[in-house]
């Protein structure tokens, strides 16, 4: 399988990942919000790249303690490999780096693939904006990470985590 790699995103990302958002959602951002979003100083975002060609991005914006991410999409051929799951952790990682603590994020109510990932990296529900997306009139569940530290140090280091296991229940 072809390697992927990631880094923050560039201004020529943005046509890409401005057809991802196409490809991937009902109201995708335009071109000119996505570019909008390298000048914002409290904005991150990473995309994740195969053999040359932008194949997956994430947002956040990380202000004082708390990061919220804006957006997570995979071009619909790259699914199922672990590739938003990485991205989250470059979420967490450059958050952490900001001072962050906690992350927040909205998922439609409807989106059971996307919350699955969400609860996997310790998302918990803290409630509901009624009718929030427009185009349908969904609900969104809002969900937070209050210790998103614990969660990278989980998921980078599953070896340790694993002999800490061991040690707990010898
Ligand atoms: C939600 C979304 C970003 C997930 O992207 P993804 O790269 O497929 O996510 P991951 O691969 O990290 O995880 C998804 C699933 O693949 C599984 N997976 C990961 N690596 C795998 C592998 N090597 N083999 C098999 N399954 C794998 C994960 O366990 C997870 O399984 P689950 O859904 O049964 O829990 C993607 O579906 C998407 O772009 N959806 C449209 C946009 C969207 O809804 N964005 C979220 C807005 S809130």
């Amino acid at each position: 399988m072809n390697e992927i790699t990631y880094r923050p995103m560039c201004e020529g990302d943005i046509a890409r990942v401005a057809e991802l958002e196409r490809v991937c959602f009902r109201t995708p951002w335009s071109y000119k919000s996505l570019l909008g979003e390298l000048s914002n100083d409290v904005a991150y975002y990473v995309v994740a790249v195969c053999r040359g060609t932008v194949v997956g991005y994430a947002g956040e914006w990380i202000m004082f303690d708390e990061a919220h991410m804006t957006n997570i999409a995979v071009d619909p051929e790259f699914r199922k490999r672990g590739i938003a799951r990485r991205m989250i952790l470059k979420l967490m990682q450059e958050a952490l780096s900001r001072g962050g603590e906690r992350m927040t994020l909205e998922v439609r109510e409807n989106n059971h693939t996307a919350q699955r990932l969400y609860v996997s990296l310790d998302f918990a529900y803290a409630g509901t904006r009624k009718h929030y997306y427009t185009d349908t009139g969904e609900n969104a569940l809002i969900l937070w990470n209050d210790c998103i530290i614990a969660t990278y140090e989980r998921e980078m280091n599953p070896a340790d985590n694993a002999a800490d296991k061991e040690d707990t229940n010898a």
